[in-house]
């Protein structure tokens, strides 16, 4: 049998509830029965609560899709859908919505269905007026700190989002402003730095590193060479041929920038990939002789972004090598010196995607 809605009345009554709200909670009746339908509106009349009489769940969805209800007082058993059923549709679709089972089924498995489906309350009929009251104002005063608790935490979660954006740029302006402060006194590698870790993300990219991963890897490649500022100028500028002796205090580099940035608690391996970016897979590279998958992988394709962008661009000591001669020397020595992985998405980079330095 399908009953109409029936608003008894939707106005406040003289007496107010204890609720701080100025407009009062706004309540939905919903039950087969008339008599206990009509019942429960004088009662709530009484006590200065708004609401709207449903028959059965149909009814009841109609209107929660017209209003916002802060409560929903619901029987079990109903012609159609259950209470249960329905109970459990306004919690997955009205967060906002507490919900009392009033029923005449007396059984604990359905009670327990009833909180399963996340009701507040279960009332037994028959009831007493005073409780269900009683239980009507618990639940909207419970309702009411939970949606405050949840709008606390929603503000909070912002925040820290917010605050880890901010953090996150200061940290990536920082390792800027170091790559540039390197580069700044050694004129020939100006820019040796940045272009690399533009490559080296691409590379990233193509092996399919996440997000995150990609852009740890674009700032290690962004102060790779962090270590040469213990270097003398005239070394690193010097346009021939290097003594041994200057040649072995370049090597150092690696550990010097290690050194420099280890205590630095980054959320990526920044130190360990500046520290291995001269290992070599056969363990021929330096500082340590690490090989294979020793090496991280972070610092296997950074030695690659690395080597790729030196030789094609001019040194103090020599003209620019070019591209074709920098992609000839990884794919020659892919699985020997370099990682055959990263060797491939180098070269797909530069053969296949149109990479280049410029871009
Ligand atoms: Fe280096």
């Amino acid at each position: 049998m399908t009953h109409k809605i029936n608003k008894l009345q939707s106005t406040t009554g003289n007496q107010q509830p204890e609720i701080a709200d100025p407009k009062p909670p706004r309540i939905l009746v919903v039950d087969d029965d008339e008599q206990i339908r009509r019942l429960l509106g004088r009662m709530l009349d009484r006590e200065g609560y708004a609401f709207t009489l449903a028959a059965d769940g149909t009814e009841a969805r109609k209107c929660l899709e017209s209003q916002a209800f802060d409560l929903v007082l619901c029987d079990v058993n109903m012609p159609g859908e259950s209470g249960i059923d329905l109970a459990g549709y306004i919690g997955s679709h009205y967060d906002n919505t507490a919900l009392i089972m009033i029923t005449g089924v007396d059984d604990p498995n359905v009670a327990q269905s009833a909180i399963d489906a996340g009701t507040y309350g279960y009332i037994i009929k028959p009831f007493n007026p005073n409780e269900v009251m009683i239980n009507i104002r618990n639940v909207l005063r419970r309702r009411e700190l939970e949606i405050a608790n949840r709008k606390y935490r929603e503000s909070l979660e912002q925040m820290v989002e917010e605050r880890t954006v901010q953090l996150r740029e200061a940290m990536e302006g920082i390792i800027r402003a170091m790559s540039l402060t390197i580069e700044s006194r050694d004129p020939y590698t100006s820019g040796h730095q940045q272009r690399a870790a533009r490559l080296v993300r691409a590379m990233a990219r193509e092996m399919g590193f996440s997000r995150e991963q990609t852009q740890g890897v674009y700032l290690g490649g962004m102060i790779h060479d962090i270590g040469k500022i213990s270097v003398p100028a005239e070394i690193l500028c010097k346009p021939g041929r290097l003594s041994d002796i200057e040649f072995s205090l370049i090597r150092l580099h690696p550990r010097i920038g290690y050194d420099i940035l280890k205590e630095i608690e980054f959320p990526w391996p920044i130190a360990e990939m500046v520290y291995q970016h001269h290992e070599r897979m056969d363990g021929s590279g330096y500082p340590r002789g690490l090989s294979g998958e020793d090496i991280l992988l972070e610092a296997r394709i950074l030695g690659i972004a690395d080597v790729v962008e030196a030789m094609s661009s001019r040194r103090p000591y020599r003209s620019a090598l070019g591209v074709d001669s920098a992609l000839a020397e990884i794919s020659e020595n892919s699985g020997k010196l370099y990682d055959p992985d990263a060797v491939k998405a180098c070269l797909k980079l530069f053969r296949q995607k149109g990479f280049t330095f410029d871009q």
